[in-house]
């Protein structure tokens, strides 16, 4: 189950022009492309007459045609000809999700098309910022349920044996980690003190010696992560006090988009708060990540086999407290939701 109502990464900017790009969101079959204005388009990938995917036919000005019997569809979704029928009924059509570009990244809206605000998609803080610098990011295929990414988007501890070499490292398995949440999200913390630079940052920061470090591990309704690490010099951390102004600070977008239950699109980016016009340090990071990504997913992936395939029952640990309460809460979202689409339908 998913929550329909929500804003979903679709595609990055750059995987959409004037070819057609099938995806799949939601359990849906979605085609997107942009106008000759370069406004994106997305519509249910099936033509009604056989449900050839629209995807595998051509565009013609801003409509697209069923490459099967010419079958075409205006960007609405509207049918507008029927090659050989001079009329076409006017419910015609295959059904087509807001989608708006932003932060280089396609976003549709897969819910009730009369709720989509794009103003509700997630901001990024400190993007017009111009001492702010950004990655491209990436965008990889997880074999699991976007649940187990929420998981792990909710879990610093994970780092000190997925990501031993790079955001983790010996100190980071056992500190506690503090959970608050609201309507929006739930968000697991820590700050840890006098602690070595983990690998990754070591070659960012711009103090020497020790650190108090900060990890913010934030995840929003229904799948969007807000991933916050600091890192300042040691004996000048810690909750409620001003940053450093040697501190090094780095946000992690991650975005989860459902395809079906057991495959997720993972889209990220991160900001930062130093070198903000250097190519080469986003090109370095933007590198460094997808591999520790990539450690990820593989550990992801057999997670889900493994509790697809249980023959006994798993355990939960104080670690996955966070990650419950977010389960717990987005259930109770997709339940409401649910029954409020079959009050809507009665
Ligand atoms: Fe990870």
């Amino acid at each position: 189950m998913f929550y329909r109502n929500a804003w979903y990464a679709g595609a990055r900017d750059e995987e959409v022009g004037r070819a057609l790009y099938a995806t799949s969101l939601l359990g849906e079959r979605v085609v997107l492309y942009r106008t000759q204005q370069g406004e994106p388009v997305a519509l249910e990938d099936a033509c009604p007459h056989r449900k050839l995917p629209l995807s595998m036919g051509r565009l013609q000005e801003d409509a697209i045609e069923c490459g099967y019997h010419g079958l075409t569809f205006h960007s609405s979704g509207r049918c507008i000809r029927v090659p050989g029928s001079a009329r076409i009924p006017p419910t015609l059509g295959v059904r087509s999700y807001p989608a708006v570009s932003r932060h280089g990244l396609i976003w549709l809206w897969m819910g009730e098309a009369h709720r989509a605000d794009p103003s509700t998609i997630m901001a990024v803080e400190y993007e017009a910022d111009p001492r702010w610098g950004r990655g491209r990011g990436g965008v990889m295929t997880v074999d699991c349920g976007y649940l187990f990414l929420t998981d792990n988007l909710l879990d610093p501890s994970h780092v000190a044996w997925v990501h031993p070499t790079s955001f983790g490292d010996a100190q980071t398995g056992a500190m506690p980690v503090q959970v608050t949440t609201s309507t929006e999200a739930v968000v697991a913390s820590r700050w840890m003190y006098d602690v070595e630079v983990a690998p990754f940052y070591a070659p960012l920061v711009g103090f020497q010696g020790r650190a108090d470090r900060l990890q913010h591990y934030e995840v929003r309704y229904p799948s969007h992560a807000l991933i916050r690490s600091v890192f300042c010099p040691a004996g000048s951390g810690g909750p409620d006090r001003p940053l450093h102004p040697l501190a090094m600070r780095m946000d992690s977008y991650n975005f989860l988009t459902p395809i079906d239950e057991h495959r997720t699109r993972y889209f990220w980016f991160q900001t930062r708060n130093f070198a903000p016009r250097d190519e080469a340090v986003s090109a370095q990071m933007d590198e460094a990540v997808r591999q520790i990504f990539e450690e990820d997913r593989r550990i992801l992936a057999a997670v889900d086999a493994g509790c697809s395939a249980a023959q006994t029952a798993h355990v939960d640990l104080a670690i996955d407290r966070a990650p419950l309460l977010f389960r717990r809460r987005l259930a109770q979202l997709i339940a409401a939701q649910q029954e409020t689409a079959v009050a809507g339908a009665d």
